[in-house]
């Protein structure tokens, strides 16, 4: 199922990204990132960003959002929504746009808040327009 998100759906989906933001566990960096994603079966996982003491450990919002959706069944994901107190609007990072590519189409809709609350919107495929894939067995 591919279609485009209505502005109310765009509006509750950046709404649950920054309510998971508030979460964010950023001691080290002081960025806190919010992430919600839509799957096919219509239903909303959310994760925020928790940072570790040993830096590389850190978790992306947006990759603890797809573990959510996976650990829950849903696996193709519609749209994600990307929230942070960035101008302009942070992109997800390019270990996350891999980790979408896992679970959605090149048609991906990735919403992206800025500080203002201003909704940038992009296609995964134009934010990873060659994503890694296996070779066919
Ligand atoms: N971060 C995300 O949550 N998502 C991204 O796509 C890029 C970066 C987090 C990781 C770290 O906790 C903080 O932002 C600063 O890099």
């Amino acid at each position: 199922m591919r279609r485009t998100l209505s502005p109310k759906e765009v509006a509750a989906l950046v709404e649950a990204a920054s309510r998971a933001r508030t979460n964010a566990y950023a001691p080290y960096s002081q960025f806190k990132v919010g992430a919600a994603v839509v799957c096919d079966d219509g239903r909303v996982y959310t994760g925020c960003n928790v940072e570790n003491a040993s830096y590389g450990l850190s978790l992306c919002a947006e990759r603890a959002a797809v573990a959510a959706a996976v650990l829950h069944g849903s696996k193709q994901v519609l749209a994600l929504a990307l929230v942070a107190a960035a101008s302009p609007a942070a992109r997800p990072c390019g270990a996350c746009l891999q980790w979408l590519a896992e679970f959605g189409a090149g048609d991906m809709q990735v919403l992206m808040a800025d500080a203002a609350g201003e909704v940038e919107k992009a296609t995964l495929v134009n934010l990873l327009p060659q994503a890694f894939r296996l070779p066919n067995p």
